[in-house]
């Protein structure tokens, strides 16, 4: 995600904002700048690439000794990677500055109102536009005009201003993304998480949604959005600096798990019109390429691959596209027949995982179209493929994938329904309520991860297991295999997940008293087969958690669980982006109580780039 840092006071900023950009390196980047106030102008330092690039264009310079200023480092996400996306943007007169951090989803009609107005477009961002809004409103006050622009802002941002006619002055205003003002002696800061200014000051401001900050080196004022003045009680960091990059929690997994509610409404941005279903403005393809369409082959790996199994359920149910997945290392080495009409779908968090890669590559040597889901803008998969959909989960740390994963979830899902309509395969009713349902999931994902303080001791109970099952029907049985490959990668239990009908095929030997089996029963139409299966297991004296609808704890099954987690009921076909939250936390849960390097699993990398 993007880190901003500024500075007014009374020394040279550059070392402030690159030390500022430095410690929050952890989040991830692909370029970086600097904007500061240099003799009465704006002087301007931006590289594609990591810092050191920046700092090795900014040695020798006598340049940048300003007093006032703003850094970024961008996560691209609106044009790739370049120097000439990387922030601070400025207007048309270069006066004007900003650094941005989250997603404007109205930009292309703000743009195109711009573009006819004879503004000069530099860079392919969606932030851009802010610097001309704000060259057109001002009148003399940088801080009226930001609280116009933000108003006509839709999406989440954080944003910096800085201008030339306001010399030492910075402007903050924050929706949805997150923004912090540090208080210092003579001088005041700005970032967009508390590392980065942690080395200066512990004693901060954190800026609601809707307020407008201005810092001078004397003072910081802050008025909400009908401009009323707002008293803010200052928060001491209580935190050192390496446990602040965690945002206050143990592990970057338990902060990237709680982050997933925010991941989510990143992905749906300008994607959910009003009155329209689906909008997945990057897929080139009308009613009839959609229909022309006869198979998808998915290929991914790990936590991938088990996304795309529930991309398989929904595209054969929703678009009634038959679906095949592969492991990308197997895929590679068969023959598989490809049909014109055929779709490949390469899932993929890093874009650069070898065997997805090379899959990608076999696919495109075939002759078949490619569509790309992943994370990372410019990464090598995102370059290849004819057509990418990103993910918006920002950089994941944690090896294990979580809000990667549910975001992968949330695209597929997307492009599903967007298949289904355009195949004509859905009824306008029956798109208007998943339309609906997938609105609410940032709330209801939010409400487990409030719901989920029990979860701790359920995992801890397990203490003296190496093994754990986990089954499932239907899509509960392709989040079943999420759940016990966070389980066995973190924790190191070892776990299986089994459709729950073939546990009478050999599994259920395994079965004796006291061993945990999580059972997923949330699939409407399947939860009676469940009763079964969960009575099956019960019988042998299995410790069964089950992981149940709301308002279903009452039915025959849910009477056999020793543990009963809910989830908030909504349409059975979205409720995977749910039902792994809970899956996720035990994992993690059991790997703290067992003292496992949670963040960095042994054996395991965050990409695989060899074979
Ligand atoms: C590694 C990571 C997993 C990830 C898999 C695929 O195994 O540890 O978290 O699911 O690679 O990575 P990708 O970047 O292609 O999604």
């Amino acid at each position: 995600m993007c880190g901003i840092v500024g500075y007014v006071g009374g020394r040279a900023c550059l070392p402030v904002l690159l030390d500022g950009l430095r410690r929050l390196e952890y989040r991830g980047y692909d370029s970086a700048g600097v904007a500061v106030f240099q003799d009465g102008r704006l002087a301007l330092a931006r590289a594609e690439g990591k810092l050191d690039r920046l700092q090795a264009k900014l040695a020798g310079t006598e340049l940048l000794i300003g007093t006032t200023g703003i850094g970024h480092t961008r996560w691209a996400t609106h044009g790739v990677p370049s120097e000439d996306n990387a922030h601070p943007h400025l207007d048309c007169s270069g006066t004007l500055a900003v650094a941005h951090n989250g997603i404007i989803e109205n930009y292309l009609s703000l743009k195109k109102g711009l573009l006819a107005r004879g503004h000069r477009f530099r860079s392919e961002t969606d932030t851009e536009v802010v610097p001309h809004l704000l060259e057109e409103e001002y009148d003399g006050s940088l801080e009226t005009a930001v609280h116009r622009v933000a108003g006509r802002l839709r999406g989440s941002f954080a944003l910096a201003v800085a201008s030339v006619r306001e010399p030492s002055v910075i402007v903050a205003a924050r929706q949805g993304s997150p923004l912090v003002v540090g208080l210092g002696d003579g001088e005041n800061y700005l970032a967009s998480d508390i590392p980065a200014i942690l080395s200066l000051t512990r004693n901060t401001f954190i800026l609601d949604d809707g307020e407008v900050a201005v810092l001078t080196p004397s003072e910081v004022r802050i008025q909400d959005r009908g401009r009323r003045p707002v008293a803010k009680t200052v928060f001491t960091v209580p935190w050192d600096p390496q446990h602040a990059e965690r945002g206050g929690y143990p592990h970057f997994m338990l902060k990237e798990i709680h982050e997933q509610p925010r991941a989510l409404a990143d992905t749906l941005a300008g994607r959910l019109g009003p009155g329209d279903t689906v909008n997945l403005d990057e897929l080139p393809i009308d009613a009839e390429g959609a229909r022309s369409l006869s198979r998808v082959f998915m290929t991914a790996c790990g936590t991938a691959c088990n996304a795309s199994l529930v991309g398989k359920y929904l595209l054969e149910r929703w678009a009634r596209l038959p679906a095949e997945i592969d492991v990308a290392s197997e895929f590679r080495y068969r023959d598989p027949v490809m049909r014109p009409g055929d779709l490949a779908i390469l899932v993929s968090q890093s874009g650069e995982t070898a065997d997805t890669l090379e899959a990608l590559r076999e696919w495109r040597r075939r002759g078949a179209r490619t569509l790309a889901v992943t994370n990372v803008m410019g990464s090598s998969i995102s370059r290849e493929a004819d057509t990418v959909i990103y993910t918006r989960a920002g950089p994941e740390i944690a090896v294990a994938s979580t809000k990667a994963y549910i975001t992968q979830l949330l695209v597929l899902t997307l492009l599903a329904l967007k298949l289904g309509e355009l195949r004509g395969c859905l009824t306008k009713p029956e798109l208007a309520g998943y339309r609906d349902g997938l609105a609410s999931l940032p709330r209801l994902a939010g409400e487990v991860l409030e719901a989920s303080a029990p979860l701790a001791a359920v995992a801890q109970s397990w203490e003296q297991w190496d093994d754990v099952f986990f089954i499932g029907r239907g899509l509960d049985y392709a989040v079943a295999l999420e759940g016990q490959l966070k389980l066995k990668e973190l924790s190191y239990i070892h776990a299986e997940a089994y459709p729950a009908g073939e546990l009478k095929h050999g599994t259920l030997a395994l079965i004796v008293p006291g061993i945990p089996v999580i059972a997923l029963a949330t699939q409407r139409g399947l939860q009676e087969k469940m009763a079964s299966n969960i009575a099956e297991v019960k019988a042998r004296g299995a410790r069964v958690i089950g992981i149940v609808l709301a308002g279903d704890e009452e039915e025959e099954f849910a009477r056999h669980l020793d543990e009963l987690i809910t989830i908030p009921r909504v349409d059975s076909l979205l409720t995977p982006i749910l039902s792994v939250l809970p899956l996720q936390l035990l994992a993690y849960h059991a790997a703290a109580a067992r003292g496992c390097d949670v963040d960095k699993p042994r054996n395991l990398a965050k990409s695989v780039t060899v074979e």
